[in-house]
């Protein structure tokens, strides 16, 4: 039958590895939100449009066609026929990104993309920062992963070769910007569990949620 599970929380809580794995092990389809804004922030970039420019923004994002895989195996997402995977997770897409994700119309569209993939897929796991809350509200499980800021500085510069404390400093700018928005993605839904990963290993978070699925 359907089975929807939303995982949402900050970057660095663990989210990608968490929900790819859960996904495996359910032999459901798994969705990676966040790859989605950074593909149009990757579009905006190329695009010479200023990101601070939300009409701008807004129009590339309307007319790039965009391509997200939902094979937990082998995750891809394109623009416009262009693999763009190394790029979304460089520096200049990730300090553009929660610019262009707080720019309303291009939140609809993406919210809108979303939810025809989990109509489609029935089965899946689906990461971000508002699937609990406003993608996906009647989702079978909800869950809210976080860990301490140092925990998720030093998980993100060893995955990213960067400092620590740059890296700590830039979660925090992202957070801060994430969470200002009217209506704020980074809350969590009421019926989410939460689940601190600060010193939790990645196979007992997943065993942790399977559990949840089965109880
Ligand atoms: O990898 P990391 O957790 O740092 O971020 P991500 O999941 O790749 O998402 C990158 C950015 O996209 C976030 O900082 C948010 O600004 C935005 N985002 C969002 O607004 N809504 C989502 N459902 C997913 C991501």
């Amino acid at each position: 039958g359907r089975c929807v599970v939303a995982v949402d929380g900050p970057s660095g809580s663990g989210k990608s590895t968490v929900s790819r794995r859960l996904a495996t092990a359910l032999g459901a389809r798994y969705l990676d939100t966040g790859a989605m804004y950074r593909a149009v922030t990757w579009a905006v970039l190329q695009s010479g449009v200023a990101v601070a420019d939300a009409e701008a923004v807004a129009k590339v994002a309307s007319s790039v066609s965009l391509e997200i895989g939902t094979d937990p195996a082998a995750p891809f997402v394109r623009v416009d026929g262009v693999a763009v995977d190394g790029p979304i997770r460089g520096a200049e897409v990730t300090a553009a990104v929660s610019a262009v994700a707080s720019v309303a119309a291009v939140r609809q569209l993406l919210v809108a993309q979303q939810r025809a993939i989990i109509a489609d897929a029935g089965r899946i796991v689906v990461e971000g920062r508002d699937i609990g809350t406003v993608v996906a509200p009647d989702a079978s499980l909800k869950v809210y992963l976080t860990a301490s800021a140092e925990a998720r500085a030093q998980r993100r510069s060893l995955e990213n070769a960067t400092d620590v404390a740059a890296t700590q400093a830039d979660l925090a700018r992202r957070d801060r910007i994430d969470s200002s928005r009217t209506v704020d993605p980074l809350t969590q839904a009421e019926d989410a569990v939460v689940l601190d990963t600060t010193a939790m290993g990645i196979d007992e978070a997943v065993a942790r949620l399977r559990e949840l699925l089965d109880a």
